[in-house]
């Protein structure tokens, strides 16, 4: 096993040639000068541009890692691999395109030796900033650093949640499982990771020169996907309820104008319906892989919680509105979030209660 560096520093890449052997000699620069020890992780994804040929050639004069993948396969995943590789003390990440100024990682890899576990190349705090970025490039950055902090409640101290600059010490993630599907790796670290503080650092966010970015609609979509799979279970659940209330009225539409149920038939199977619909998401998104006994049980009891949601919601409705003159919506809606609550704990603590081998 080859022995400990400083820092080893993960780069991504995917048609960077132009790039990345200017940036590996300025890398190598700065850390001699500010006496640290070693590593580049070049992580390609065969680009066509002959990426990898062009780390090669820098292997002869650098401390470079390369590692090739067959193809491109996501920028998340590609710092993971770079991080089972990496045998620094400290990670750092960043891109190959010079958008994340080196010159501010020895700030940065100091401060992670000081007193903060994670530190996070911000332009968003007093010093950093974004340079040549169109309007709706910002309006998505800020749109998706909107998203996280409200749905990922840990994420909410930093205000840079996109940035893909950042140093980590090892601990934080070791032993921590992260999900390659994940598209910003840093919420994934922020929200899994094992870390007292986290600080930013300010950068200047630079225009790219050469090449071209690989930001698209994919990309947002990854994006929304993750920022769910992150998210609490009382949140997936909440937003499953409210799928299967859509689920239920299409269910109840179909019956009544296409098959031409009656209507007092098609309430209940339009529930029965939704009660499914809401079964299966919560099995395989909401509470996945947290089950230890079989899946009829399940069933049963999902069901058993669905109608305690009920009576208890026609329960307190009613009281609300006759016992204590609440006026009717502002009853129904008390009573629709007292009866998501229940199910939610029935449902989290009976029905997909973790198996006891878990803590
Ligand atoms: N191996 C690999 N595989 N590398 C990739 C892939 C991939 O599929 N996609 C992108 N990269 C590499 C790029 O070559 C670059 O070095 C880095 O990942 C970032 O890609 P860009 O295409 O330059 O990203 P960007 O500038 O649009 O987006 C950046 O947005 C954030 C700020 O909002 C992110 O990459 C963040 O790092 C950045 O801070
Ligand atoms: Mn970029």
């Amino acid at each position: 096993m080859s022995s400990r560096v400083d820092v080893s520093i993960v780069i991504p890449t995917y048609n960077e040639r132009e790039n990345i052997a200017r940036l590996i000699k300025v890398l190598h620069d700065l850390m001699v000068e500010n006496g640290f020890s070693y590593e580049i992780v070049v992580v390609d994804d065969n680009s066509p541009d002959g990426t990898a040929d062009a780390v090669r050639a820098a292997q002869n004069h650098y401390n470079v890692k390369l590692i090739v993948r067959p193809g491109k396969m996501g920028l998340a995943s590609a710092v993971l691999e770079g991080f089972r590789a990496a045998r620094g003390s400290l990670l750092a990440v960043m891109d190959a395109d010079f958008q994340h100024p080196p010159e501010a990682l020895p700030e940065m890899l100091k401060k992670a030796l000081g007193e903060c576990d994670v530190v996070v190349g911000s332009r968003y705090v007093r010093g950093g900033s974004t340079r040549g970025w169109s309007p709706p490039r910002k309006i998505i950055s800020r749109g998706a650093d909107l998203i996280a902090k409200v749905l990922l409640p840990k994420t909410r101290k930093i205000k840079d949640t996109m940035s893909g600059y950042f140093v980590l010490r090892r601990e934080v993630i070791d032993g921590v499982s992260l999900d390659p599907r994940g598209f910003k790796i840093l919420l994934e670290v922020l929200v899994k990771g094992r870390y007292r503080k986290a600080c930013e650092h300010p950068i200047e966010f630079r225009a790219r020169v050469w090449g071209k970015s690989k930001l698209g609609t994919t990309e947002i979509f990854n994006y929304l996907l993750h920022v769910l799979n992150l998210a609490h279970e009382s949140i997936r659940f909440v937003l499953v309820g409210g799928l299967g209330t859509i689920v239920n009225l299409t269910a109840l539409y179909l019956l009544g104008y296409l098959l031409g149920v009656e209507h007092w038939v098609a309430v209940p199977l339009a529930f029965e319906v939704s009660t499914l619909f809401n079964f299966v998401m919560h099995e395989v998104w909401t509470f996945k892989s947290a089950f230890s006994r079989g899946v009829i049980k399940r069933l049963a009891e999902f069901h058993g919680a669905t109608v305690v949601h009920f009576v208890s919601q026609v329960t307190v409705s009613n009281a609300l509105f006759y016992g204590y003159g609440v006026e009717r919506v502002v009853s129904q809606l008390i009573s629709i979030v007292v009866g998501f609550f229940l199910n939610y704990v029935l449902s989290r603590y009976i029905v997909w209660r973790k198996a006891l081998v878990r803590f």
